[in-house]
């Protein structure tokens, strides 16, 4: 049975806040006291002596919700009021712990609210701000086992809502003094109000603030604040139920393209120096029409960038790899899919590059969905006719989120720019056109490819294609091309140097 009582000092609520909301606690979830001992999820801790008043009051929290009169009159009637002292301490190292857990309960006694520890952090309450309050942008609710859990990114704690929160929810979106002081407190230490006041509103103001977008300051704070999310690294949360996926994609069905494996001794003699490759690498927006990029070619970049060197077992079971390009944990999800509208020795078409068997599976033949994909590409970079090849960069998901959990998707994106910039360096070096794409459309490519998007997902592209001869098209010709289609004045070279690219790239 839950037992409450009404905090003193604490404002009456009123209108759609009326009633009285108390503030109750007990041991964190999972917490139980037996026998001295403190067992919580993450281990047994041993408390040491204890007055009566304490085991008493440790054995009633880790069994329910009790508000702080009743826990006061069980330390009172066991040592009397001079162990209220000491009481309060051994609380206070235990909320400094994370271990104990507060909630509101409604006007009917049942649990309004609960902030919950999903990190490492205190739980020690926060006063209530004393001027109107407002829930802080940044915020995200999502539903959570039975409650809808209310998160602001960077903090440990989440509050969990259960239904006598959701009238009072709608009060907390603008400035107000209404909402119930109890559920403020747990907001507030949240970390879900908003600084501030209606008179200086800093998310509304500041750069800081209204720069982030919620959704990326929470994938933000999930990976780069590991307090706030636990699971950094390697956690296997789904190891029971899934098994690792290999690290080479199955062999489709379809017809494939073997492709020629290139001479690296060959290569290594005439190619560019490393400085030079780096020092001459350019984004290239224009394609010869008249020697467009062979099949050879092709098979050459792709087997200087993306080939697998060989594969070996990781201490945890997982397939891994040995590629030209570096990945986290050598798990290696990406997959290359040369989109082709001009190739010289192979149809337009969409192809996977297998890895392992440097071969070309055909995917399927040019549709809408390819002609989409095609058009994005083209329009993503301002070219003028459509590009050779779009490299459409895929992720097999899978692979990295079997084992990592916070880092998982970072790591994907990481390696695209691992991937982006290898690929740079290559085709530099053999003389191609190649330029980057900042966006793309997964599910022009799921209906491409007839692959599920949760399992395998395009996470970039990058266009290349032959190099055209005489000065490459670069930002600052693509700048002055756009300028001439829509007939404003090409701005000045020096100028056009610190301008934003095509396509605001
Ligand atoms: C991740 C990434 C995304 C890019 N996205 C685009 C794009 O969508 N369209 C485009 O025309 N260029 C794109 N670029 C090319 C950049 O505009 C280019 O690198 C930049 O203007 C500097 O020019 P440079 O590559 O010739 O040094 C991208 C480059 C990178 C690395």
């Amino acid at each position: 049975m839950t037992s409450t009582s009404t905090l003193p000092g604490e404002a009456p609520p009123a209108s759609a806040a009326s009633g009285t909301y108390t503030l109750t606690s007990r041991l964190a979830r999972g917490g139980a006291f037996r026998d001295g001992q403190l067992t919580t999820r993450y281990g047994a801790v041993r408390l040491g002596a204890l007055t009566p008043g304490a085991e008493a009051a440790l054995r009633a929290l880790g069994e329910d919700d009790h508000d702080e009169a009743a826990i006061g009159a069980l330390i009172v009637a066991h040592d009397g009021e001079t162990g209220l002292l000491r009481w309060h301490i051994l609380r206070s190292r235990l909320e400094a712990a994370g271990l104990v857990e507060h909630a509101v309960a409604g006007p009917d006694g049942a649990a309004v609210a609960r902030l919950v520890t999903v990190g490492r952090g205190a739980t020690t309450l926060k006063p209530a701000p004393r001027g109107p309050v407002r829930l802080s942008r940044h915020a995200l609710l999502s539903p959570a086992e039975g409650t809808l859990a209310l998160r602001a990114p960077g903090s440990p704690l989440a509050v969990e809502l259960g239904a006598g929160a959701t009238a009072l929810l709608p009060l907390l979106t603008t400035w107000t003094r209404e909402a119930p002081a109890p559920l403020v407190r747990l907001l507030a230490t949240a970390g879900a109000l908003a600084p501030g006041g209606p008179d200086a509103d800093p998310q509304a103001e500041e750069r800081g603030s209204v720069q982030w977008h919620p959704l990326d300051l929470a994938f933000h704070a999930r990976t780069r604040v590991p307090a706030s999310a636990p699971g950094y690294g390697g956690t296997y949360r789904h190891r029971e139920r899934f098994g690792p996926e290999p690290v080479a994609a199955p062999a489709a069905d379809g017809p494939r393209v073997a492709l020629p494996v290139p001479d690296l001794e060959a290569i290594a003699a005439r190619d560019l120096s490393l400085t030079e490759a780096i020092e001459q690498r350019t984004s290239t927006r224009a394609h010869d029409p008249e020697h467009p990029l062979t099949l050879a070619q092709l098979a050459e970049l792709l087997y200087r960038t993306v080939r697998i060197r060989g594969t070996f077992t990781g201490s945890d079971g997982q397939e891994l790899a040995d590629r030209p390009l570096p990945s986290g944990g050598a798990v290696h999800e990406l997959e290359v899919y040369p989109l082709v509208t001009r190739c010289e020795g192979l149809e337009p078409g969409l192809y996977r590059y297998a890895p392992d068997r440097h071969e070309l599976e055909r995917v399927g033949a040019p549709g809408p969905a390819t002609a989409t994909l095609v058009k994005e590409a083209r329009g993503g970079t301002m070219m003028d006719g459509d590009p050779q090849v779009v490299l459409l960069v895929a992720a097999r998901f899978g692979r990295v989120m079997w084992k990592y959990e916070t880092v998982a998707y970072p790591l994907i994106l990481k390696h695209v720019g691992v991937l982006y910039q290898t690929v740079y360096l290559v085709a530099t070096a053999m003389g191609l056109a190649v330029c980057g794409l900042g966006g793309g459309d997964t599910s022009a490519f799921a209906a491409a490819t007839g692959r599920d998007p949760l399992l395998e997902g395009t996470v970039g592209e990058l266009v290349i294609g032959s190099r055209p001869a005489g000065p490459a098209a670069t930002d600052t010709d693509t700048a002055a091309a756009t300028a001439a289609a829509t007939g404003a004045a090409a701005a000045p070279a020096a100028e056009r140097a610190t301008e934003p690219a095509a396509a605001d790239f």
